[in-house]
Parts: structure tokens; C-alpha cells; sequence
């Protein structure tokens, strides 16, 4: 959220004095008082309306004390027993919006000011408060002598401009710069951050309202920068279905011998639990309902012992989800003792089972994870990279853990970071694939939760620069969230005598 610090009615009583308010935070531990930030120096008012802004974390789970000093480059020296003036501390939340933009202006036959030569123009952007009330954002520099100043184009980000509100208004006033501070005033205009943006198609020329003789500002130009944010879109709703695959093939070993993949024992976690935990949960907390579809590949299965290379965990190929990271663990243990590892490796038929349903939902509305652990050696290689590239259109991406001591080379070919990966001429339009060898993972004096936590970090880094790449090319802009969301905050000022 921002602070604007406005100060009304300070009594001075010399002129020539500059107010600066300084913010104080407290820390968490001590209680100390740090300085935040201060905002710039105003001379000769008895108004100041700083620019500067402070912008701070907001913690839900945290007491915030802030302290504000304001202080003056002279001694303020009140007359006794009279008021000194108020400041006035406002707390806006942040839109989420990180869009900027660049515009540029030029003034036509502004209003002649200066007894000698013509006027120093410059504008000072407002933009409207909750309240109603307006606040400073943006100063162009001063073009001297001249009534048809071009300025200098500027980029301001959109929520410094309207608070990420499109249609709030936004004040333009026209100043003749003066030596001594007392700026004349030409005029002003109102707008709002739609009507500027039609700029990027058209010139949009401003009356100047209350000039004295007729003049106008001209938008000569404006560019719209969005940076929108992965958390933007799962604010906006988007849902993250996170789908697991487990290796069920014979390489990893007998599942009741101590030196199998699969291993279970009461002591320590076997590598397939680990890594799954360890992505399962960061990722389960961006998948609303926590319900996770977990498949098996390479294993024969109860009770004709066909080879399947992609079969429910939980026996239900209906209703494959299971109940957060917890159910996934339940539902392998479960498969370990209900089916016989056997083979080959194929990564296809898990890869296409969620395309399948990828495929289906190409708004935005859900992006598709599937996480892949395996011991090794890939025998689909081909149709794996087919699978890969078909899926790259997809809103999809694929991480894959590797466990036990094989090399990996099939896997880092996939994983695409050097060379795009490509079946029969046609590439992938995006890297979607993030191999992790597990063995790298692994903390020899046994500090398990570090290290796994740097596994996870690892194997979701690429994550949301795929997704935000799908997106994008797909033209899907995140949802607003509900109205409740951004207005939660209680917009009326605080006041505080000083
Ligand atoms: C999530 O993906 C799985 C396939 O991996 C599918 O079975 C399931 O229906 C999907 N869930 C939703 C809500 O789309
Ligand atoms: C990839 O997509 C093509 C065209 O849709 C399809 O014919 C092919 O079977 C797909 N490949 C795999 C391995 O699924």
C-alpha cells in the first residue's frame, strides 16, 4: 500500500522555510525506530503536497506502528496556544496493476504569462483519491519561452496515475514557471486512464479550461507497458492442475529390497516421496481445491496383469484425484503393494493423458503441471519428443525429477535448455520441460528440509516464465479479481495534529 503524506494550513511565520516528512518503521524484534524514507523538500507553502510516496510491505499477520516527523528547515515557530496545522496520512492499497506508461505532451497558444518574454510552461499531473481529493504524481520539467512547449515523453506507472483505476480522473494543470516559486497558473484539464490510452491510436487534444484566452495541450503520443505477473493470474482465477506421474518399471528395483527406488522404509523417506513432497508442496497451495489426479507408468496391474503405462494410483481411473500431497503419498504406498514393476519406460502415454485434457481448456482458466519421477532410461524417446512439442501449444508444462544413479542424457535432451527440443522438423513453440537430477538434491549430513526446499525451488523456477509465455501468446490478459478484493482498506484519512 502507498502513504501520501498531505499537510494543510501549517503556520509559518517566515515563508522561506522547507517542509520534508520523514516516515519512521518499527522493528519487529527491538521495537526500533528505523527511517523508512522521506520525501522530497517543499519551499514556500503553507500547503505542501509531496510527490514522494512511501510504499510498504503489508503484512495480514503483523502489527504495523509507523511513526511520521515532519520537519522544517526552520524552527516552526507557532504563535502559543494556537494550531500549527494538520497532516494528513492516507493509506491506499495498491492496485495490482503493472502496467505503465509512456506519454508525451505539447501545449499549442498557451496564455502568455511573463511581462518579459513569453511563459515557462510546465504540467503537474493529479490523480484522485477514494475521497475525492487529488494528490500530485508527476511533474514535467519547465520549457522556457515559449507558448507551444513540446515536453519531454515520461513514463509513469499506472497505479501511480489512477491507483490502477482506469476510469478515475485525472487532473492536468498548466503552470507558468516562476524564479520565485509562485508559479502562474494557465489552466487545467481532467481525464482518465482510458481516455489517455485511445492516445496510442489517435492525437487527443485537451481545451485548457479556465485560461484566459482559448489554448490547448495535444497527447502527441502513448505506449502502454504491461508487466503482468504470474500471481496476477491466479488471483484472477486461474487454476493450477497438478498432475503426478510415478515410474512403476522394474529398473528401480524390488520394492521390498533396501537398495530399491522404491524402497519403504520406517526410517527415511525413499527419493520418489521426497521429491514429491517437496514440489507437492509449494505447488498445492496454488491449486485451489488440493484435489491432485496422481497416475502410475510401466507397472502390471491386479488382476490380469496387463502392462500399463498409465493407470490411476488411487485404482480409480474414473476419479484419479486424490487428496492433497498427503493422498498422493497414500495412493503410491497403496501401489507399491497392489502392482509389479515391470516396463518399459514410456513417457508419452503419461504426457498426452493430460494434454488430452489440456487441450480442452485453452482460455486461461487452468494451467496444467505434470510432475514426472523417473529412474532413467527413456524407451519412447521418439513419441516422448512428439508428445513434448504437441504439448508445447498446450497450457502445459512438465518437471522431471530423475532418482538413483543413471545418466540422464534422454531427460536433459528434453528438458530443451541448450537445444529446442524438435520431432521430425517441427519444434516445440516453448520450452516446457524442467529436468532436476535428484542425486544433485541430496544433503550428505542429512538436512533434508533445506535441501529438498532448493529441489523445489529448482524444479519450479522456469514455471511461471512458461506459463506467462503461453499466455501472452495467447493474447489472455489474468481476470480482475472480485471488486471486494481491492477495496477492503478504509479509505478515509487519518488525521493527526502536529
Ligand atoms: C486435471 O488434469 C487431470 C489429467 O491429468 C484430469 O483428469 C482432471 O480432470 C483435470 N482437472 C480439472 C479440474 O480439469
Ligand atoms: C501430435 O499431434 C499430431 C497432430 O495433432 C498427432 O497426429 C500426433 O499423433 C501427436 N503425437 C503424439 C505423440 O501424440
Amino acid at each position: 500500500m502507498s502513504f501520501i503524506v498531505i499537510i494543510n494550513n501549517l503556520l509559518f511565520l517566515s515563508l522561506s522555510v522547507g517542509a520534508v516528512c520523514v516516515l519512521y518503521t518499527q522493528g519487529v524484534g527491538n521495537r526500533e525506530w528505523r527511517e523508512y524514507g522521506r520525501t522530497e523538500v517543499i519551499d514556500n507553502t503553507l500547503n505542501p503536497d509531496f510527490v514522494t510516496k512511501f510504499i510498504l510491505d503489508y503484512f495480514f499477520e503483523e502489527r504495523q506502528n509507523l511513526r511520521f516527523d515532519l520537519r522544517l528547515e526552520r524552527p516552526l515557530t507557532g504563535i502559543p496556544g494556537k494550531n500549527c496545522g494538520t497532516i494528513i496520512i492516507k493509506a491506499e492499497e495498491l492496485g495490482n496493476c503493472r502496467e505503465s506508461v509512456l506519454m508525451q505532451f505539447c501545449g499549442n497558444k498557451l496564455d502568455k504569462k511573463d511581462f518579459f518574454g513569453k511563459s515557462d510552461p510546465f504540467l503537474v499531473f493529479y490523480r484522485s483519491n477514494e475521497d475525492g481529493t487529488f494528490t500530485i504524481c508527476h511533474k514535467t520539467e519547465v520549457v522556457k519561452n515559449t507558448l507551444d512547449p513540446v515536453w519531454q515523453a515520461f513514463k509513469i506507472p499506472v497505479r501511480a496515475l489512477c491507483n490502477g483505476d482506469y476510469d478515475r480522473e485525472i487532473k492536468i494543470e498548466v503552470y507558468d514557471w516562476d524564479r520565485d516559486g509562485g508559479h502562474d497558473y494557465i489552466g487545467e484539464f481532467s481525464t482518465s486512464y482510458r481516455e489517455l490510452s485511445k492516445g496510442q491510436s489517435q492525437f487527443s487534444v485537451y481545451e485548457v479550461r479556465l485560461s484566459f484566452s482559448p489554448c490547448t495541450v495535444t497527447l502527441l503520443s502513448c505506449l502502454v507497458d504491461t508487466e503482468v505477473s504470474f500471481l496476477d493470474y491466479i488471483k484472477g482465477g486461474t487454476q493450477i492442475n497438478f498432475t503426478v506421474a510415478i515410474d512403476f518399471t522394474a529398473s528401480n528395483g524390488n520394492p521390498s529390497q533396501p537398495t530399491s527406488l522404491h524402497y519403504l522404509s520406517p526410517y527415511q523417506q525413499n527419493a520418489y516421496s521426497m521429491a514429491l513432497r517437496a514440489v507437492g508442496e509449494i505447488i498445492q497451495d496454488y491449486d485451489s481445491d488440493k484435489m491432485f489426479p496422481a497416475l502410475g507408468f510401466g507397472a502390471k496391474l491386479p488382476p490380469d496383469g496387463r502392462v500399463s503405462h498409465e493407470f490411476a494410483l488411487n485404482g480409480n481411473p474414473d476419479n484419479p484425484y486424490c487428496s492433497g500431497i498427503e493422498g498422493v503419498m497414500e495412493a503410491y504406498y497403496q501401489s507399491l503393494k497392489s502392482v509389479r514393476l515391470y516396463g518399459p519406460t514410456y513417457f508419452s502415454p503419461v504426457i498426452n493423458h493430460v494434454a488430452r485434457y489440456a487441450s480442452l481448456v485453452k482460455d486461461g482458466s487452468e494451467y496444467f503441471i505434470l510432475l514426472i519421477i523417473s529412474d532413467g532410461v527413456i524407451s519412447d524417446m521418439a513419441q516422448t519428443k512428439e508428445s513434448i512439442v504437441n504439448a508445447s501449444a498446450l497450457p502445459m508444462s512438465i518437471i522431471i525429477v530423475g532418482v538413483g544413479p543413471a545418466e540422464f542424457d534422454e531427460m536433459i535432451e528434453l528438458d530443451g535448455d541448450e537445444i529446442r527440443i524438435s520431432s521430425r522438423g517441427r519444434f516445440a513453440e516453448r520450452d516446457i520441460v524442467q529436468f532436476v537430477p535428484f542425486r544433485d538434491y541430496i544433503d550428505r549430513r542429512g538436512n533434508h528440509i533445506l535441501s529438498m526446499a532448493r529441489l523445489a525451488k529448482d524444479v519450479l523456477a522456469e514455471i511461471p516464465d512458461q506459463f506467462l509465455q503461453y499466455m501472452r501468446t495467447r493474447g489472455i490478459k489474468p481476470q480482475c479479481p472480485p471488486q471486494s478484493y481491492s477495496s477492503k482498506l478504509p479509505a478515509a484519512p487519518l488525521q493527526t495534529q502536529i
